[in-house]
């Protein structure tokens, strides 16, 4: 009897320590940073907006560039998965290229490149979408450049919307971007996907989990 209890004893302390620690940890998620929407994002009416952006529906090629695969997990400041998230992704094609009116570095477009996607997320607040990995492009005079990123608006009723941007690990132009300059390390990381492989069909993976502030 006496070993029971102090079984039970010792099970019920350890359950209590993880219990605690959890606790601490699922509080401590940190906010994923916001950023400009930039002068692109998408204005012409496009019908294709699912989310594997390396295709245009009706058309048979596929988007120039290195293939890419992104894929995260929505989550509130609780890291509580949100569901039915709309997720609204853009960016510029493999030549740095956005499809946009105001867009007029001679860059060219691609057809067959996607651009834009609007979806949501599933049950346990994933996502995930197949695009090619943007381009850079220069800004202002053209000495400087915009690092390869993707934007995202993020909203559902009763969270705070985000707007935000997914830039690349390592990135040789991350250094000199003045976005990323005006952001501390941290909250550079937080906007940094984090390189996971290769899918078999040859697209690099990225992980990118996006936190917001649930009101
Ligand atoms: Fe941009």
């Amino acid at each position: 009897m006496k070993s029971i209890k102090r079984r039970s004893f010792i099970k019920n302390f350890a359950l209590g320590t993880s219990a605690s620690l959890f606790v601490t940890s699922i509080h401590a998620k940190l906010l994923t940073p916001s950023e400009m929407e930039g002068p692109f994002y998408p204005v012409k009416p496009q019908k294709d907006t699912d989310a594997d952006l390396t295709r245009v529906k009706g058309r048979t090629s596929i988007a120039k560039g290195e293939l890419i695969e992104v894929f995260g997990q929505i989550l509130d400041q609780d890291s509580k998965p949100i569901e039915n998230m709309t997720i609204d992704i853009w960016q510029a094609n493999t030549f740095g290229k956005y499809d946009h009116p105001d867009d007029d570095k001679p860059a060219p477009l691609d057809n067959d490149f996607q651009g834009w996607a609007i979806i949501k997320s599933d049950a346990d607040g994933r996502y995930k979408i197949k695009t090619i990995a943007p381009g850079a492009y220069p800004v202002g005079d053209g000495t400087e450049f915009r690092t390869p990123h993707i934007h995202f608006k993020i909203s559902k009723e009763g969270y705070v919307p985000l707007m935000t941007m997914m830039y690349f690990p390592h990135h040789p132009l991350n250094a000199q971007d003045g976005l990323i300059n005006r952001k501390t390390a941290q909250e550079t990381e937080l906007m940094t996907a984090k390189m996971i492989g290769r899918t078999s069909t040859n697209f690099t993976q990225y992980q990118f989990d996006i936190v917001i502030e649930k009101l």
